[in-house]
């Protein structure tokens, strides 16, 4: 993707955003639709549904022959990455949607043959869009992020951590080591929309998160806004992540980043 292209593509999409924004905004109260997907705390609502549809007709009709990797299948069938792939998460934290009517983001990221181009995290209710555009730095609203250097020691760090984690019966990740990581750092957060925990990471006032499960629309913006002032997005051991199957992960600074997963993730599988 050139230079003018990725241009064009980064004001539509913040156009999208903006525009889906004000309506899941506009109907905060309305009487909600609410269904369970793959158990009974797997929630999904007619706005994820609506947004993400709002999406895949905008960039049909804006960009035909981009592709859509969204959460609610209104997207194509996405074998692979080649092309330009937008891959959309309308709501992130669609419990928080439900519940707190707050804390919840759209994200989009934007994917040339595999390269993250764009990325886009709207806070909807704070009204908050974090953007990147792949070399030129990331932003919060119109105030440029700074690059994540000289930062925090592991023992004065926040990460973000859901407690799921440090069940002992949990399938993914040795929770004792775990449980040594909580002991160590200053302490945890939970915010319950990974794009936004990703945000805060790029912002500067969270220094990491660990998760062991997530799809590739909570991760694909992040990464991209992540990785433009210098912070990591890796799997949680390390690896390179796969942006079409689902993953674990730990973004944060350099600074702690291998110590994390060097003394502190034991994955089970
Ligand atoms: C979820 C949120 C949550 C994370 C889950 C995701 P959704 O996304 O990002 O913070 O812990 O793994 O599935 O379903 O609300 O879009
Ligand atoms: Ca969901
Ligand atoms: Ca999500
Ligand atoms: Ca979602």
């Amino acid at each position: 993707m050139d230079k003018k292209e990725r241009e064009l593509v980064f004001e539509k999409a913040k156009a999208f955003v903006n525009e889906a924004g004000q309506q899941i905004r506009e109907k905060i109260d309305h009487p909600r639709t609410i269904e369970t997907k793959s158990n009974a705390n797997d929630l999904v609502t007619e706005m994820d549904q609506k947004t993400e549809e709002f999406f895949a007709e905008s960039i049909r009709d804006e960009f035909p022959e981009h592709k859509l990797f969204g959460e609610e299948g209104f997207g194509h069938d996405i074998k692979d990455l080649n092309g330009v792939v937008w891959i959309v998460d309308p709501i992130d934290g669609t419990m928080n949607f439900v519940h707190q009517k707050r804390n919840f983001a759209i994200s989009v990221g934007v994917y040339a043959d595999g390269v993250g181009e764009i990325g886009i995290i709207y806070d909807v209710m704070q009204d908050v869009l974090y953007t990147a555009v792949r070399g030129e730095g990331a932003y919060k609203n119109e105030v440029k992020l700074a690059e994540l250097t000289n930062q925090r020691l592991l023992v004065q760090s926040i990460i973000g951590l859901n407690t799921t984690w440090l069940i002992p019966e949990n399938p993914y990740v040795n929770h004792n080591k775990l449980l040594d990581l909580v002991k160590k750092i200053r302490s945890t957060r939970s915010y319950g929309s990974a794009a936004l925990e990703l945000a805060y990471i790029a912002e500067g006032v969270m220094d990491g998160y660990l998760t062991m499960s997530l799809m590739p629309w909570d991760v694909a913006a992040g990464k991209i806004i992540v990785n433009e002032v210098g912070g990591l997005v890796t799997t949680a051991d390390g690896k390179d992540i796969d942006m079409l199957n689902r993953t674990t992960m730990l973004a944060s600074h350099p600074r702690i980043h291998s110590e994390v997963i060097r003394n502190f993730v034991e994955l089970k599988k």
